[in-house]
């Protein structure tokens, strides 16, 4: 809610600052005219002049090259966001599994090329504008984080795998590696046994969410597609791929 208020006074108060008008295309009904159509949630056309709405992120050809061989850029069409990230940090947190040394891994640091509120919406291959950029929701601002901070947020960059497994946490893990079913030892569900999204109708799969196989990303619990998330029950759900009603998403994953 509160979110939507202070879009509403950005669309009256600020020229710069994304223009949001809503969305029509409803949980799991895909890209078009869902937040990530540019041209529903940003006011802004693709430059090319061809009302395109994959151009903003994908481009067939031309697309970068990130810095590093491993990164992750499918046909990207943005900059390279470079930015270091700050990782989340708890007593708790299983750090000793953490560090890919990279907190914005995979898809996250795409999410990050609009998210972190650096390089403008309508910035993109064959389109050099910087004239829009991401003022809420992002996540350099003030209340969300500040300065490509993603120590207040959910872990992101982590190997889910290695913590699921149950081996880094002593108290709670006594025979490591030697589960056979899902919730037997730990307090982390092993998505290596076909966990799947609670309620979520394409029974869609936590390992497949993974970057590459092991770490979890924003598209863990995102789909930036609006296609595999939530179908039907809920119209406005983030993308996420499990209901917030009983918090189906948070017990997709902890055994809470
Ligand atoms: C707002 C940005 C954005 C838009 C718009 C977008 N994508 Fe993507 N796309 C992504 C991101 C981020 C990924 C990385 C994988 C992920 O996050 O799930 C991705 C991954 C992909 C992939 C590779 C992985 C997969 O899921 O198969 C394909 C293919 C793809 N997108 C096609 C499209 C097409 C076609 C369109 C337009 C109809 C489109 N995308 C629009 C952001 C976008
Ligand atoms: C091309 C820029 C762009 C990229 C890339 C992008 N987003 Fe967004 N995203 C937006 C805009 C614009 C909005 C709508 C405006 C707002 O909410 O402030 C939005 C909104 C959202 C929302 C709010 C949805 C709602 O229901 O209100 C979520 C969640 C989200 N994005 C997640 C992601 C994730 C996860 C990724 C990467 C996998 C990603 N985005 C990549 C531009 C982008
Ligand atoms: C553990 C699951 C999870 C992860 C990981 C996650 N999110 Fe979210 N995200 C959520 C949920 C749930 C909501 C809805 C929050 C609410 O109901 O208030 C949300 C809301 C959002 C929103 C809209 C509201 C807001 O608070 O700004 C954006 C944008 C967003 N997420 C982007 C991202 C990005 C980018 C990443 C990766 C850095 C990410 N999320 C990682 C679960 C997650
Ligand atoms: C895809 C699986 C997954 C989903 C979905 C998920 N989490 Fe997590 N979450 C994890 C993992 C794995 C960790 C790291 C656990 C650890 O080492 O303590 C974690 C960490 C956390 C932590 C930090 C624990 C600490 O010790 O500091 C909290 C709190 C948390 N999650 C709450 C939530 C909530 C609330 C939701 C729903 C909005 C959610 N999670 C959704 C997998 C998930």
């Amino acid at each position: 809610m509160k979110k939507r208020i202070l879009a509403a006074v950005a669309i009256v108060g600020l020229n710069a600052a994304v223009a949001y008008s809503a969305p029509t295309a409803t949980a799991g009904q895909g890209v078009l005219n869902s937040v990530h159509d540019m041209r529903v949630s940003a006011n802004i056309t693709d430059i090319g002049g061809n009302d395109r709405v994959c151009a903003f992120c994908h481009t067939p050809h031309h697309a970068i090259k990130p810095a590093a061989a491993s990164s992750y850029a499918p046909l990207w069409s943005r900059m390279d966001d470079q930015q270091t990230f700050v990782a989340y940090q708890s007593a708790t947190f299983d750090s000793t599994v953490y560090s890919t040394g990279d907190a914005a891994a995979g898809p996250t640091r795409l999410c990050m090329t609009c998210h972190d509120g650096s390089i403008a919406l309508d910035q993109h291959y064959g389109s050099a504008n910087t004239g829009t950029m991401l003022t809420n929701d992002n996540f350099g601002g003030p209340g969300v984080g500040v300065n490509k901070d993603l120590s207040n947020d959910h872990p992101v960059g982590f190997d889910y795998m290695a913590i699921a497994a149950g081996c880094g946490d002593s108290n709670i893990c006594t025979t490591a590696g030697t589960a056979t079913t899902p919730d037997q030892y730990n307090y982390i569900r092993k998505a290596d046994q076909g966990l799947t999204y609670r309620d979520n109708p394409a029974n869609i799969k936590v390992a497949d969410r993974l970057y590459n196989g092991s770490i979890m990303t924003c598209a863990t619990c995102h789909d930036v597609h609006n296609k595999k998330n939530l179908q039907g029950a809920e119209t406005m759900n983030y993308l996420v791929l499990a209901p917030q009603k009983d918090s189906a998403l948070c017990l997709t994953c902890h055994i809470k």
